[in-house]
């Protein structure tokens, strides 16, 4: 299913990400605030257990988060996401998926994994700047998958119809939230109108 996020402070920046001018610096940031902008949203229906505390006057009955938290950025342009979301979340625990996209078939090939353990009792935030093709975040999913997750959220900041048709049809019970439905994929890939190659733009390379 897919959220589409329309916050007014969320375009604004994905303008500043979208701008050709925009500079390593100013990317890394921006993209960083859109994270955290976007970590408000995917977290509004998170389970809370219902706790009594002693405040300074007297009891309270409120509530605190009841599963943990585990993000998993899929390298490279997904570590531009985790500092955004970590400062809302501190104690969620970082897994990292390394995956690059085969330049001619487009295939992500996987060349780095490394999990927490209990994925089964977590829920699980898979961040990703891009989603195109979905290949990517669809093998990263799988991956999560076959080491036990049970709720998955993907967190992308703009995707296209094709990609997201994809991830809905191979991961009917992923959450995929998107600050941005662009229009289409060009010859080679590349989301249109898009921000161009995200881990080139948030590393300089
Ligand atoms: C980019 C992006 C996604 C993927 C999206 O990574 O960060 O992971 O492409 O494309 P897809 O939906 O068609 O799979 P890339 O392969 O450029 O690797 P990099 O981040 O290491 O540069
Ligand atoms: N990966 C990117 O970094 N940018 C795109 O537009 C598509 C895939």
């Amino acid at each position: 299913m897919l959220i589409l996020l329309k916050h007014p402070l969320l375009t604004h920046k994905l303008t500043q990400l979208r701008r050709k001018e925009t500079s390593t610096k100013d990317f890394r940031e921006t993209l960083d605030e859109i994270a955290g902008l976007m970590a408000y949203e995917v977290t509004n229906d998170l389970p809370l257990n219902i706790i009594t505390i002693n405040t300074p006057l007297s009891i309270c009955q409120t509530g605190e988060l009841a599963m943990d938290i585990v993000l998993v950025p899929v390298l490279r342009a997904g570590l531009g996401m985790v500092d955004g979301i970590t400062k809302l979340l501190p104690s969620a625990k970082v897994g990292h998926i390394g995956m690059y996209r085969d330049h001619t078939t487009l295939e992500p090939l996987t060349y780095y994994t490394k999990l927490p353990d209990n994925l089964q009792d977590a829920i699980v935030m898979v961040l990703d700047p891009m989603l195109a093709t979905g290949g990517s975040s669809g093998a990263a999913i799988k991956v999560l998958k076959d080491n036990g997750a049970k709720t998955i959220k993907l967190v992308c900041v703009i995707g296209v119809p094709e990609g997201v048709r994809k991830i809905e049809h191979d991961h009917p019970d992923v959450q995929i939230y998107l600050a941005g439905l662009d229009e289409r994929l060009n010859e080679k890939g590349y989301i249109l109108p898009g921000l161009g190659d995200a881990g080139d733009r948030l590393f300089g390379t």
